[in-house]
């Protein structure tokens, strides 16, 4: 495909990264490029959630990082849809965060657990109605045969709120990614790109400088 090459990948400003002064686990590093992020990009909580399916082939999509704390990474889906049968037959996902205006990439993976049903029904009651009605329209990544149906479904679902702003459908589901590697990827224009991966080791984490 021709004009790919002309295309930069990074700005030519890029902030500084010396891994020899990053803190001692990776959520505290993660949580100072996620907000500097959003300084300066949109969306700096969208990740792709990478999982497998029960065939082990690869699978992706998009979706909004809920929380980060101590355990883990959290994200929110419905249990109907791929992904969500997908971690059930193999609970393990990989989280990519990309920033290109700050020439940063955070990876992670690890194995995925289910939040208590309280836990989850508490992250719904979050959402604003607009989402929840989003939400409650279910059927998510089914094929779509008229467009008629949607809008029914959508009308519905907006009703459902409206009468109970409370609803929240059993299915909604908060995920725990708890990594057992997390990598932070700093371009450099000299191409000497910086990379530092936090290893589990039991309740600690090890610091790894890598090789571009
Ligand atoms: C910026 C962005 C944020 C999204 N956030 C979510 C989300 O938080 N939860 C979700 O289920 N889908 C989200 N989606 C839609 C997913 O990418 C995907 O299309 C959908 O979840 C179906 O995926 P699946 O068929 O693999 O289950 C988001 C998409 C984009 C582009």
């Amino acid at each position: 495909m021709a004009g790919l090459r002309g295309w930069p990948s990074f700005p030519e400003e890029l902030p500084e990264f010396d891994p020899g002064q990053a803190p001692a686990t990776p959520q505290e590093l993660f949580e100072s490029w996620l907000f500097e992020a959003g300084e300066h990009v949109l969306a700096p909580h969208a990740v792709t959630l990478s999982t497998v399916d029960a065939d082990g082939l690869p699978d992706a999509r998009v979706v909004i990082l809920k929380d980060v704390d101590a355990t883990g990474w959290y994200v929110s889906t419905s249990a109907d849809s791929p992904k969500a049968v997908q971690l059930r037959e193999n609970p393990h996902a990989a989280l990519t965060f990309f920033w290109p205006g700050r020439g940063r990439q955070v990876r992670l993976r690890g194995p995925v657990t289910t939040a208590a049903p309280e836990v989850s029904a508490s992250d719904f009651s979050d959402r604003s109605p607009a989402s929840k009605a989003e939400s409650l329209i279910g059927h998510q990544s089914e094929v779509l045969e008229n467009p008629a149906d949607l809008l029914r479904a959508a009308e519905a679902a907006e009703r459902q709120v409206r009468e109970n702003p409370d609803v929240v459908p059993d299915s909604w589901t908060r995920y725990r990614v708890s990594p057992t590697a997390v990598e932070f990827w700093q371009a450099s224009n000299d191409r000497r790109h910086v990379r530092l991966r936090y290893r589990r080791t039991g309740e600690t984490w090890l610091p790894e400088h890598l090789w571009p």
